[in-house]
C-alpha cells in the first residue's frame, strides 16, 4: 500500500524520538520513500546519522547550510510529500503550529505544505490534557490536520495515562488506510459547480451574491485527492486551484453554468451542486452604463435555468448527484422539497442562522437528508472537513450500489 508513497516525517523533540526510527524502518520496508525533517531540539534524543543513514536522503534540520550557506528549501520539502507526518509532536510544536510559528525548518515546512498533515502527539499525561495543548490540537484539527490520538499507558515520566505516542505499526497501519482510500475514486469523473453567478444588468453592474467559492472548491480538492477526475465549474471568486486532478472552467453567468453542467454531466459518475446560482436574471441586459435618472430604477427579471432540476431530470442509473440547500426559515421543509423536485441522492442543508455556516466562513454546520427521511447532523466544522464527509457519504452510497 505504501510502495512509491512519499513520506515527509517530521521529528520534534521528546523522547518518543526513538520511536520515529523504528517508524521510518517500518515505512521504508513497506516500499515508502521517506525524508526526515527534524527541529533543533529532536537531534538531542536521536542523532542525524540515524535518520539519514535509515532514510537514504540527508536530514533537514537548519535553514541553511553555516559552512556552505546553501539554503534548504521548506517549499520543496513541503511540495515534495504526499503526506507531512509529524511524530512525534511535542506539545510545544502542536503549539507553534496552532499558532502559525516558524521559528525552525519543521514548522517552515509545515506552513508550506500542501499535502495531507498528520499529526502523532507525545507527551506527558498532565500536558497533553493541558486546557491549552487540547485547545491547541482542537485548532489544528479543525484546519483539517489529522491527528493521531496518544495510547494510555506508562509514560517517560512514569507517570501512567495518555500521551504515548501511537506504536510505529499503528502509524503505518494508519497510513496504509489512508492512501487506500485516498485512491479509492481513481477512475471515476466528477463535476462540481462552485461560487456564485454574476447576472448583468450593465457593463459594470450585476445580481450576485456572497457566495465565495470555499465549499465547492474544498469538495473539488477532496475528490481530486481521493483520486477522481474533477471538472469544477466556477462563477467568479478569488480561489485558486492546484491540483493535477482539477479541471477549472470558470463562467459568469447561470446560464454559461448550465450550459457547461449539461455538456459534462453525461460522462462524470458524480455531481456536487455547491453553486449559489442566481434564480433570476434580468430581461435585458443594457449596452451603456445606466445613467443616474429618476427617483425609482426598475429592472425586470426573467428566470434563470434550474441546473440542479435539469441534471436530475437527466440523472441516469448509477449517477450520484448532491445539491445544497442554503435556507433562512423553515429550513428542513424547504430542504425536502429541493431534494424531491430535484432527484438529488441526498441534500446538504446549511443554515445561515448557525454562525459560522454559510456563506464566506471557513467553516460550515451541515445535515445531510435523504428521500427516506433519514436525517445526518453534523457540528460546525472547517469547509474542508465537511467536504470530507460529503465524499465519505457518496462512497458510501457507491460502495452500496
Ligand atoms: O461559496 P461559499 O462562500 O463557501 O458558501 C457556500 C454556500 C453557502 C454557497 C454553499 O454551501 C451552498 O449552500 N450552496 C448552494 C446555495 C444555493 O443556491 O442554494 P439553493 O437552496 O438556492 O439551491 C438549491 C440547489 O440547487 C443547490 O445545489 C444549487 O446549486 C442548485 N441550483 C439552484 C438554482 C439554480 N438556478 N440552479 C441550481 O443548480
Amino acid at each position: 500500500m505504501l510502495k512509491g508513497k512519499k513520506i515527509l516525517l517530521g521529528v520534534t523533540g521528546g523522547i518518543a524520538a526513538y520511536k520515529s526510527v523504528y517508524l521510518l524502518r517500518e515505512l521504508k520496508k513497506q516500499g515508502a520513500e521517506v525524508k526526515v525533517v527534524m527541529t533543533p531540539m529532536a537531534k538531542e534524543f536521536v542523532g542525524k546519522l540515524t535518520f539519514a543513514t535509515l532514510s537514504g536522503y540527508p536530514v533537514e534540520e537548519e535553514f541553511f547550510d553555516r559552512q556552505t550557506g546553501q539554503w534548504f528549501s521548506h517549499v520543496e520539502l513541503g511540495l515534495w510529500a504526499d503526506v507531512f507526518l509529524i511524530a512525534p509532536a511535542t506539545a510545544n510544536t502542536i503549539a507553534k503550529m496552532a499558532h502559525g510559528l516558524a521559528d525552525n525548518l519543521l514548522l517552515t515546512t509545515y506552513l508550506s505544505a500542501r499535502c495531507p498533515v498528520i499529526i502523532a502527539p507525545a507527551m506527558d499525561v498532565d500536558m497533553y490534557n493541558h486546557a491549552a495543548t487540547q485547545q491547541n490540537l482542537s485548532v489544528l484539527k479543525q484546519r483539517g490536520n489529522i491527528v493521531l490520538e496518544p495510547n494510555e499507558g506508562e509514560l517517560a515520566s512514569g507517570l501512567v495515562g495518555r500521551g504515548r505516542m501511537q506504536e510505529p505499526e499503528q502509524i503505518v497501519e494508519f497510513l496504509e488506510r489512508f492512501f487506500a482510500k485516498s485512491q479509492s475514486l481513481k477512475g471515476l469523473k466528477a463535476l462540481v459547480t462552485a461560487g456564485p453567478t454574476y447576472e448583468l444588468i450593465d457593463p459594470v453592474r450585476f445580481i450576485g451574491n456572497f457566495s465565495s467559492g470555499k465549499m465547492g472548491y474544498a469538495i473539488a480538492e477532496e475528490l481530486a485527492m481521493r483520486g477522481a477526475k474533477v471538472f469544477l465549474i466556477s462563477g467568479p471568486t478569488h480561489l485558486s486551484i492546484a491540483h493535477p486532478n482539477i479541471e477549472l472552467i470558470k463562467v459568469v453567468s447561470a446560464r454559461e453554468m448550465h450550459r457547461k453542467a449539461l455538456d459534462i454531466f453525461p460522462s462524470v459518475k458524480i455531481a456536487v451542486l455547491a453553486a449559489a446560482v442566481a434564480d433570476y436574471r434580468p430581461a435585458e441586459v443594457a449596452s451603456q452604463k445606466i445613467k443616474k435618472s429618476g427617483d425609482e430604477l426598475v429592472i425586470r427579471l426573467v428566470k434563470n435555468p434550474d441546473i440542479a432540476r435539469d441534471l436530475g431530470k437527466l440523472k441516469s442509473t448509477g449517477q450520484i448527484l448532491v445539491g445544497f440547500a442554503l435556507e433562512t426559515d423553515n429550513e428542513l421543509q424547504n430542504a425536502v422539497e429541493k431534494l424531491k423536485s430535484k432527484n438529488f441522492d441526498f441534500i446538504v442543508l446549511n443554515s445561515l442562522k448557525d454562525e459560522g455556516a454559510g456563506f464566506g466562513t471557513d467553516t460550515n454546520k451541515v445535515k445531510f437528508i435523504f428521500s427516506n427521511g433519514q436525517i445526518k447532523d453534523f457540528p460546525l466544522k472547517t469547509k474542508k472537513y465537511v467536504a470530507k464527509d460529503i465524499i465519505d457519504q457518496i462512497q458510501d452510497l457507491l460502495e452500496r450500489q
